[in-house]
């Protein structure tokens, strides 16, 4: 059965959760009674707990008009976290839409080593491709008299980025600034030097995008994905830029693909910082490089 062919009027609550499960599983999706869970508890409106405690209930007609729109979507892989328009990053909400990278598990690894490796809680925090934010955003919400710097070349990225600082009551910390690093002298209106540099850049080698899951190739923004043909170009750039960016003592902390982990070492390591970790995921992957800015 394809999701075109359900209808969820006249049924309950329980029987539409049941009624997404073959359809979801037919598209693929791992978890279909989860995601089945969710698709409904977003039509009611209070999140998948009320689809437990309303089981018995009958669904409106506009709930199941609703739910068979974002089951279609969901069938024709559209991720989750655009359906639902929210994605919990570090236990916070935030906004996403198709224009934004969705915040990944992954990249709490970031937010982990940077906390990890500073022992005074630093004055300035740089987030370069900041997406919805999520990075600088955990960081402002750790360290609460830090003021953050987040860069961006979406315009529209920067737009969700800023609600969600709202959101989080962080708005009065954090700057943002539509920037391209590809730019000559982009570097000149951010400021700083900063104690802090946090990125998660474009990765993903140009050849290796068609191979990428529908849900994320078809729906997710290409500048947050493709980094050219090694993957490394925004490291170039960015690792270079590092001794300009920093203070004295100060951490960069870089997100890298599967096996990227050694050339983001030594594209630090030439632009001079002591590289201090490569830390992993919770999969047991090499997810983060962390520089320090040593003196020498
Ligand atoms: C992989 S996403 C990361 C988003 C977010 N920091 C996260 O961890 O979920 C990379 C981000 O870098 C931005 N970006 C790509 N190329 C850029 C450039 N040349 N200059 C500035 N930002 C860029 C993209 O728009 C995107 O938001």
């Amino acid at each position: 059965m394809t999701s075109k062919d359900v209808m969820f009027n006249g049924l309950r609550v329980g029987e539409a959760q049941r009624a997404c499960v073959s359809p979801l599983k037919d598209a693929g999706i791992d978890e279909p009674v989860l995601e089945a869970r969710l698709l409904v508890g977003f039509v009611l409106g209070g999140g998948p707990e009320r689809v437990l405690m309303d089981r018995d209930e009958m669904l409106s007609d506009t709930q199941a008009s609703k739910l068979s729109v974002v089951l279609a979507q969901r069938s024709g892989r559209m991720p989750m976290a655009q359906i639902l328009g929210v994605r919990e990053f570090w236990s916070l909400p935030f906004k996403v839409t198709s224009a934004t990278l969705s915040p990944r598990p992954d990249s709490e690894t970031i937010v982990e080593a940077a906390l990890n490796h500073v022992s005074i809680a630093p004055a300035t925090v740089l987030d370069l491709g900041t997406g919805t934010g999520c990075l600088v955003l955990a960081l402002l919400s750790e360290w609460k008299n830090a003021r953050g710097t987040a860069v961006d070349v979406s315009a529209e990225t920067l737009s969700v980025a800023t609600e969600n600082a709202k959101v989080l009551d962080l708005s009065a910390r954090v700057k943002w600034l539509q920037n391209d690093w590809t730019i000559e002298g982009w570097m000149e209106s951010l400021g700083g030097p900063f104690d802090v540099v946090v990125s998660n850049p474009p990765y993903i080698p140009s050849a290796d995008i068609a191979g990428l899951d529908a849900d994320v190739r078809a729906y997710e923004p290409l500048g947050a994905l493709d980094g050219g043909v090694s993957g490394l170009d925004a490291y170039r750039i960015l690792c270079a830029a590092l001794p300009r960016l920093l203070t004295n003592g100060g951490l960069a902390v870089f997100e890298v693909g599967i096996g990227q982990g050694d050339d983001v070492t030594t594209l630090m390591e030439q632009a001079g910082l002591d590289v201090i970790e490569q830390r992993q995921d919770l999969g047991g992957i090499v997810r983060a490089i962390v520089g320090r800015n040593t003196p020498h």
